[in-house]
């Protein structure tokens, strides 16, 4: 099999990780690492009390925290950001609930190589507000998705999605809390895919070596 890049031979694919709250996708990301054959080099918030982070150093992590606020623009925080994010020279960025609209310079830097989890069955319901505007609009089935990140908000080349059903007494927190037990799923199976090398963005959207994308998979 021919792969897209030479991180499995050139050891395990590392991977820093961009929080702003929970972190439940992080804790994913840290169970499977092993399995998935990368490492979680660092875990940055821009919010100082995100429980990310507290995840990251049970976990033995190392963590940074970078306050947009300090900042006048968008830009300087984003280089201050990439600052940090290169010294752990990672081979892929993982937005994780990370609640940052990205500037051009920090999207072109990582291309190919930043990731963003989606509350939604893209390219349905970009934006914010996703369950509700979900359940308003009748759908039968609504989901998460994992895709690479350009410049178009929510609108990079998917990756995976798993899909679940809606039920008819269903409301935006049910329904959200049955879409993120799959975000937890179909986040590490993503990362595991570009760490093997299975996985790259193309001019025609994302490619893998072996399976047609964007792979959808329902769960009922
Ligand atoms: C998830 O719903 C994810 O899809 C969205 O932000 C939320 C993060 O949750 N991008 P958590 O912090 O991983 O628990």
């Amino acid at each position: 099999m021919t792969l897209f890049t030479d991180q499995k031979e050139s050891g395990r694919c590392s991977v820093v990780v961009l929080i702003s709250g929970s972190g439940s996708n992080l804790q994913a990301l840290i169970d499977c690492a092993d399995e998935g054959g990368y490492s979680i080099r660092a875990v940055i918030s821009n919010k100082a009390d995100a429980f990310g982070l507290t995840r990251a150093k049970q976990a033995g992590i190392p963590t940074a925290h970078l306050s947009h606020l300090a900042f006048a623009t968008r830009e300087e925080f984003d280089s201050a950001l990439m600052d940090i994010i290169d010294q752990f020279e990672p081979d892929l960025v993982v937005l994780a609930g990370f609640m940052r609209i990205l500037s051009a310079a920090f999207v072109s830097h990582y291309a190919g190589r930043l990731l963003n989890i989606h509350p939604s069955l893209l390219p349905d319901f970009a934006g914010v507000n996703t369950h509700q505007r979900a359940l308003d609009a009748k759908v039968t089935r609504h989901g998460a998705s994992v895709h690479f990140v350009t410049e178009e908000l929510d609108g990079g080349p998917v990756i995976a999605r798993h899909s679940v059903p809606v039920t008819q007494t269903d409301t935006a927190e049910s329904l959200a809390a049955r879409v993120l037990q799959q975000e937890h799923t179909l986040y590490p199976k993503v990362v595991a895919w570009f760490a093997a090398g299975e996985l790259r963005m193309t001019e025609s959207g994302a490619q893998h070596t072996r399976i047609p994308l964007p792979d959808t998979q329902d769960f009922d």
